[in-house]
């Protein structure tokens, strides 16, 4: 396991995303992650590219940019534009997920595929050699501060198992609900990045959490 952790953008104050990022560029986290929504893949609507051309600008941390919206393959484009260096697609979202995997690599980003809480893991056998990070909603996507969904661990253990018996070296990723509670016991269990965003920037100190979290 890796101990990467990604910031997650969307429990910044919008109102001084400068402040917020130099905070962030300074502290141990390894990447800053972006929650593209659509609101209608999830019933909200965050931030765009108009948006994030600024965050590009403000941002030395690598992004990892989530899209929660309907018809990804639309913005491959836009999304290599703000420099991301890995796009995440959600596998409810994407009825040729191969071929926008492909695209994604053609475009010169990693790949990475992200689960809602009831889908299973084992809808990925057979692309799991063809990504390089899959996500593991641990809330229902589409807003920060929920709570974090226990049966995580338990896909958590099943993922690890499939992507060692297939030879893949795809990173586990879990979102929603991570704490200073929880890091470590999510650690242990096999993920190898945490997305935290409430726990992070609704703390008063930012830069002490993550370094927590990483411990
Ligand atoms: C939720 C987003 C998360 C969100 C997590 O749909 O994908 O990245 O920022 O927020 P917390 O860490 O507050 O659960
Ligand atoms: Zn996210």
């Amino acid at each position: 396991m890796k101990k990467l952790l990604a910031a997650s953008l969307l429990s910044a104050n919008f109102g001084n995303l400068e402040h917020d990022i130099d905070i962030i560029n300074r502290s141990e986290a390894d990447w800053l992650h972006i929650d593209v929504m659509d609101g209608v893949f999830v019933p909200n609507i965050s931030f765009g590219f108009p948006v994030l051309k600024y965050v590009k600008a403000l941002s030395k941390k690598p992004l990892d940019v989530h899209l929660m919206i309907v018809e990804p393959d639309k913005f491959i484009n836009e999304v290599k534009a703000i420099g991301a260096i890995l796009m995440n697609v959600h596998y409810e979202a994407c009825p040729h997920l191969h071929r926008t995997i492909q695209r994604i690599h053609a475009a010169g980003m990693q790949a990475g595929v992200t689960l809602n809480p009831h889908t299973p893991v084992e809808v990925l056998e057979d692309i799991i050699n063809d990504v390089d990070l899959v996500l593991l909603m641990s809330v229902n996507p589409g807003f920060g501060g929920q709570s974090f969904i226990e049966n995580t661990y338990n896909k958590i253990a099943r993922l690890k198992k499939m992507i060692e018996r297939r030879g893949s070296k795809a990173l586990i990723q879990v979102d929603g609900g991570v704490s200073t509670e929880n890091a470590a016991q999510l650690y242990a269990a096999g993920a190898d990045c945490l997305v935290a965003g409430s726990a992070v920037f609704g703390s008063d100190d930012i830069m002490a959490t993550i370094r927590k979290m990483k411990r």
